[in-house]
């Protein structure tokens, strides 16, 4: 039987993609599946937390969880920011879109009117995650993602740790993506840096099993 070590907790986990519109028929987006957002929402409620689940674009089944969908950036900050007054952990383990168009065309954009190339215009989005840590809210446990594309291991820690001392979240989730990694697939690899960006722990499985590793991590930084 699952260990109940996150009973009476309030947990909230964002998943997912967020999606930017440039116009009411394209957007622009990103790879993430959920997967490992959803794992963690699950194995948290598996371990006796409530868990709200702020959801984005997602590829995978939410059922018997309670989810907040929304799509942009801006929609998941303010959702992940209302459900984190009342939590004692959050977890951002959705992808989110650093920048968004600075306009949103009313009508779709066409060829005609722009020839043989198109230029966007875009803006930074705020960082939620950087924003919560900076709460320094008491009882609070901020955990944040780090997606990067690195071709070793030491500039993946490098990318990591400056990261980790950037956002400075409790616990930081570093992760390799690309074409074929991270995104989309069951199982990850992942370093555990502490907000001064010293490794704490490692993790190698299904998401499911690097979710539980996360949590473990949470529940010693809590105690
Ligand atoms: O969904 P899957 O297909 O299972 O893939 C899992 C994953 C690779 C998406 C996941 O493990 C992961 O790494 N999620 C974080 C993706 C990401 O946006 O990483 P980042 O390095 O760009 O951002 C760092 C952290 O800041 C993340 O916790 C992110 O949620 C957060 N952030 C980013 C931008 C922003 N404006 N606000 C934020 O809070």
């Amino acid at each position: 039987a699952t260990v109940r070590d996150l009973a009476g907790l309030e947990v909230v986990v964002s998943a997912g993609g967020t999606r930017e519109p440039l116009d009411p028929v394209r957007f622009l987006g990103n790879r993430s599946s959920g997967k490992q957002g959803v794992a963690l929402a699950r194995a948290a409620a598996d371990r006796g937390a409530h868990v709200t689940l702020v959801a984005a674009h997602l590829e995978v089944e939410t059922e018997g969880l309670t989810v907040v969908r929304v799509e942009t950036a801006s929609e998941l900050a303010l959702a992940v920011e209302s459900a984190a007054e009342v939590a004692d952990v959050v977890v951002m383990a959705a992808a989110v879109a650093d920048y968004r168009p600075a306009t949103v065309s009313e009508a779709k954009i066409k060829k005609d009117d722009n020839g043989d190339a198109l230029t966007l215009h875009l803006v930074k989005n705020p960082d939620i995650l950087q924003g919560l840590a900076a709460l320094g809210r008491e009882g609070l446990t901020v955990v944040g993602f780090a997606a990067e594309t690195a071709p070793s291991r030491d500039e993946l820690l490098e990318l990591g740790r400056r990261k980790a001392r950037r956002k400075g979240a409790d616990l930081l989730v570093v992760n390799s993506v690309g074409w074929a990694a991270g995104f989309g697939t069951d199982d990850n690899a992942v370093i555990l840096l502490d907000s001064s960006g010293t490794i704490v722990g490692e993790a190698e499985g299904s998401k499911r099993q690097v979710a539980d590793v996360v949590l473990d991590h949470v529940i010693a930084l809590r105690s």
